[in-house]
């Protein structure tokens, strides 16, 4: 028998525990993606770089553009970002106008919202002074140009993550592109430095070369971080996250290997990190342990394939599903199956033509994975084998009311 009161209610217990301080972090801020440490290490050779093409803006000379490209997480938006702070702190109260701007393409979802952004940093405040919408790229881009004319400003506009702004650009907005990377030819006072961010390594081959000779008068490249230099830049970050002595030394280790021997990704090791800080916290465990690290990876992964998953049309999670129940089948039964499924959920089915298209398309991000099997006279068919968990799709799945009854 339970006796009333002995029995801790499991809502009590957790605020319980929370308030009575039985917490592994400090500061867990310190582990979000848009916090900026005051140490940058590794780092130093790049930030010289950085500042040093930025100088020519303290002796009143235009800089050239620059075009930045490395790996995801290697520490150029922290860097860019770092050297844009100290040079705008210094040149607060000159009497030389500079202006620096900085905006994520990756973050708009238009050409227009990425110039938007820019022109209320130019101080195009009201909607009068530049609308959120309705006016044509040009009219924006002319009055970006206006602003920097009026008042004689030297302006540096950071585009991160760029490769992003040729998705943006449609064919109506290619010469933007070109005009962005070529305006300071068009302004008769102040002038207009381009600073590209790229993580996509193959973008440069991808743009137009006019405006890749004009965007790449200078370069930098950042190179990927080592297994060591990862674990310098996490052990000073858990000084700051943690309280003292809660990362195991073992943990540590093999996050830093972890992130470090496949991507040199400063960012999925702190990630890694902080997952794996917050499993342990809600085990009331004392200490961050390497099986907390390896679960944390786990975790990760599985969000990142429901995401993917989610992300899908309907018919396409209906052919990921019927590549699940006829597992290692034929197209042909695959396609079977998929006609089945749509039949279930009464849907039109669409083209065995168009669902092995499809099939090719999943195929490509990794989801499913195809083999050609030789028939011998009957020529050649290809197999296909989910490569994830069924059970990741089903959990993925049943928020998709039309899929709910089929799982
Ligand atoms: N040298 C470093 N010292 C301390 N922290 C770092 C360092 N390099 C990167 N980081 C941290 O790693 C994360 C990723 O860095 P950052 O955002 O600068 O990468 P990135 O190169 O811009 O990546 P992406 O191409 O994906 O945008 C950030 O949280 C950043 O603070
Ligand atoms: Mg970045």
């Amino acid at each position: 028998m339970v006796v009333c009161g002995l029995v801790k209610d499991p809502i009590d217990k957790l605020l319980d525990d929370a308030a009575s301080g039985k917490s592994l972090f400090k500061n867990r801020e310190v582990l979000h993606f848009t916090f900026m440490p005051d140490l940058v290490l590794h780092r130093d050779d790049e930030q010289k770089k950085v500042t040093q093409s930025l100088i020519p803006l303290l002796k009143r000379a235009r800089p050239s553009n620059l075009l930045i490209y490395g790996k995801p997480g290697t520490g150029k938006t922290l860097v860019v970002k770092k050297v844009l702070g100290k040079i705008q702190e210094r040149v607060k109260d000159g009497s030389f106008p500079i202006q620096l701007l900085y905006a994520n393409a990756k973050e708009e979802t238009t050409l227009y919202g990425l110039l938007v952004k820019f022109g209320r940093q130019l101080g195009l405040a009201s909607q009068k002074e530049l609308p959120t919408t309705g006016l044509s790229i040009s009219e924006v881009f002319n009055r970006l140009i206006a602003a920097i004319e009026k008042n004689t400003l030297n302006t540096v506009f950071v585009v991160d993550e760029i490769d992003y702004l040729a998705e943006l650009v449609s064919k109506t907005g290619k010469d933007v592109f070109y005009s962005l990377t070529r305006a300071n030819e068009r302004l008769k006072k102040g002038s207009l430095t381009l600073i590209g961010i790229s993580n996509d390594l193959t973008f440069k081959e991808r743009l137009d070369p006019r405006v890749l000779s004009s965007l790449s008068e200078e370069e930098i490249v950042f190179t990927n971080y080592t297994v060591n230099q990862i674990k310098e830049i996490l052990t000073e970050r858990i000084k700051e996250a943690f309280i003292p002595n809660v990362v195991d030394q073992a943990a540590l280790n093999l996050c830093a290997a972890m992130s470090g021997q496949e991507h040199g990704d400063a960012r999925r090791a702190i990630d890694l990190l902080r997952v794996a800080g917050e499993i342990a916290e809600r085990e009331q465990a004392d200490m961050v342990k390497e099986d907390h690290i390896r679960r944390a990876s786990l975790k990760m992964e599985e969000d990142k394939e429901t995401t993917a998953l989610n992300s899908y049309p309907l018919h396409e999670k209906l052919l990921i599903l019927a590549v699940m129940k006829a597992n290692g089948s034929t197209t042909g039964e695959i396609y079977q199956s998929y006609k089945n499924l749509c039949k279930t959920t009464r849907q039109k089915e669409l083209t065995q033509r168009r669902v092995t298209q499809m099939l090719s398309e999943i195929e490509m991000t990794g989801l499913i994975s195809g083999k050609i099997i030789h028939q011998g006279m009957h020529g050649r068919t290809k197999k296909f084998a989910l490569t994830l968990n069924p059970e990741t799709v089903k959990k993925a799945f049943k928020e998709d009311l039309v899929l709910e009854d089929l799982l």
